[in-house]
């Protein structure tokens, strides 16, 4: 589980010792199954989603590897966690309730930043208060000049967490049956130049959590981000440290421009899936960001399940 994070220094007084930061990233976790209550609950594209869980999905993301990832989190102990969406299968409000006990699990509010993805989006109708039960996870620590816009969404949120700020674009929209489409919308990239502009010049390290990738990551236009090219100017503009998503269920390392120097944009799998698809089984992302008061620099180690032994083990590490 997340650990809290006690610095002994305020972020920036170099002078007074290095600084060092773990973020586990997990995405994709489906970790909610359908009950269906009501008919009503499958009268749209949801009887597909339903079907398709029945047949696959459910063999696919087991509650024995989520507990597995649970243990192992309690031994690499990440000082905040962020999940990238697609917590839920068909984003019923039951299966939306069902994930709260679950990230109170893995470490509450105060250790956990999610965004939403596709699968808890997926059939209209829902409103704008879609997610109220997952707000904590979604509550600024640190009030921004864009707390809501007018499409009555918190997003982009502003997070800080330890040297981090934590910027969480919601890119879940319902869509029609056979597409898993992701947009945000003029709104939400308005308010997302306004903060990464407003934290270009702080001393924190600026990190993007989205579910849909800002690039096509070798995905079909039926499941790509639709205003992926306006997301790329906005970071181009204003920049970003790091990018985070899932969507893809696997590893990618990417890049888009950023004012200065590439931004590097990584995908992680599901953290859930048996994956009989080897690039497909379950990992999870353990970054870990250091500073020595000359700037950040990004270490992901990946950690992989092991199917026969169900523990999350050491996999490739990258230097971003
Ligand atoms: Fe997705």
């Amino acid at each position: 589980m997340a650990r809290p994070f006690r610095p002994d220094r305020p972020h920036g007084e170099a002078e007074r010792g290095p600084i060092s930061f773990t973020l586990a990233h997990l995405s994709d976790l489906h970790v909610t199954p359908i009950r269906v209550r009501r008919f009503s609950d499958l009268a749209n594209k949801r009887v597909l989603g339903w079907l398709s869980w029945r047949r696959k999905r459910r063999h696919e993301h087991r509650g024995e590897i989520l507990e597995a990832l649970l243990q192992d989190l309690d031994g690499t102990a990440p000082d905040h966690v962020a999940v990238t969406g697609d917590l839920t299968n068909v984003g019923l409000a039951e299966e939306i309730a069902e994930a709260v006990p679950w990230l109170e699990r893995l470490g509450g509010p105060e250790h956990v930043s999610i965004v939403p993805g596709n699968h808890d989006a997926y059939a209209a109708p829902v409103g704008a208060d879609r997610f109220a039960q997952w707000a904590p996870y979604f509550s600024p620590k640190q009030a921004s000049s864009t707390p809501e816009g007018e499409d009555g969404l918190v997003f982009p949120y502003l997070r800080r967490v330890g040297p981090l700020a934590l910027i969480g674009l919601c890119s879940a929209v319902p869509t029609a049956p056979g597409l898993a489409v992701g947009r945000l919308g003029a709104g939400q990239l308005d308010r997302l130049g306004t903060l990464l502009a407003e934290t270009r010049d702080t001393a924190a390290c600026r990190v993007v959590l989205i579910h849909h990738p800002p690039v096509p990551a070798g995905q079909s236009g039926r499941r790509r981000l639709e205003d992926a090219g306006a997301l790329r100017e906005t970071l181009a503009r204003h920049g970003a440290e790091l990018v985070l998503h899932g969507h893809t269920h696997r590893t990618s390392f990417e890049q888009v421009d950023g004012p200065e120097r590439p931004i590097p944009v990584v995908g992680v799998p599901s953290s859930s899936a048996f994956g009989h698809d080897p690039e497909r089984r379950a990992r999870y992302h353990l970054y870990r960001f250091e500073d020595d008061g000359t700037g950040f620099r990004v270490h992901c180690a990946v950690r992989v399940l092991d199917r026969e032994r169900l523990v999350f083990e050491s996999g490739p590490e990258h230097r971003l």
